[in-house]
């Protein structure tokens, strides 16, 4: 894993915004894997800027949802569907029609999730921006989730109810259910790019890059990923015990490539 420890939420955004623009910049078609929540909001924000400051174009991009709540209607602001239009997408050139994600309203929600594994596989991800909840889950992969999962239907762990009900009036509101791409999934992406921003993560993040590879914290799957980067702000590294080194090692990176 290569861990990049920065100052502030602000540059982990930097940070990644750069990542995204690299692997869409000059490739031909690309598909990239998005993610919901509120971590990839600046990084989206930054990619806006560039986008209107005439820097970047995402005219050959289309993008891959990780998860969508069961239950929650397509046009409700909640779903993550009308999240990443409305945080991302309909504010760069990514045209409707190439923003894919899981229907948390299909009448069959097996068929759904095999016809959403299919079509996540055949586009090949190449860089898969990923958040973390506090549980320690990638996507809606919650503790005790097989590490071999396709695209599957989940029950949210309590946490993760109580950590989402930010978003919507009541608790009761928060779905208990979601369609979400499995950790087998997630893992056939180029590059997985996780963020952390912030102390409440940072059981999480030092389980995810510390821990054992356990199904109880689900992002600690990725230790066996050969190509995955995460990007943390101090305070979401402030568990993690060999921090220096991985300062340290990102500096001497920097170097070399310079
Ligand atoms: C949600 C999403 C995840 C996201 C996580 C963290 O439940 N399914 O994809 O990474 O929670 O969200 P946040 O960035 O708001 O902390």
């Amino acid at each position: 894993m290569r861990v990049i420890i920065t100052e502030s939420p602000a540059e982990v955004a930097t940070i990644a915004a750069d990542m995204i623009a690299d692997t869409v910049r000059g490739k031909g078609e690309v598909s990239i894997g998005l993610a919901t929540g509120s971590t990839p909001i600046a990084t989206y924000k930054e990619l806006i800027a560039r986008y209107q400051a005439g820097e970047i174009s995402f005219a050959n991009t289309s993008v891959y949802m990780l998860d969508e709540y069961i239950g929650i209607d397509r046009a409700d602001e909640n779903s993550y569907y009308r999240t990443i239009r409305r945080e991302f997408s309909e504010q760069v050139d990514i045209d409707d029609s190439r923003v894919h994600s899981p229907n948390g309203q299909a009448s069959s929600v097996a068929a759904e999730a095999a016809r959403y594994e299919e079509t996540v596989r055949a586009a090949g991800v190449s860089l898969q921006l990923l958040g973390i909840g506090s549980d320690g889950h990638i996507g809606f992969n919650e503790p005790g989730s097989a590490f071999d999962s396709p695209t599957h239907r989940v029950i949210l762990h309590p946490q993760t109810v109580r950590d989402n009900a930010r978003f919507f009036s009541s608790i009761d509101e928060v779905p208990r259910e979601a369609i979400t791409q499995g950790l087998a999934t997630i893992r056939a992406a180029e590059h997985p790019v996780l963020l952390a921003t912030g102390e409440s993560k940072a059981p999480a993040v030092a389980a995810m890059v510390e821990g054992p590879v356990t199904a109880h914290c689900p992002a600690s799957i990725l230790q066996f990923h050969p190509n995955c980067t995460v990007i943390v702000d101090s305070a979401a590294a402030s568990q993690l015990l060999d921090r220096e080194f991985y300062i340290a090692a990102e500096k001497q990176r920097r170097a070399r490539t310079s």
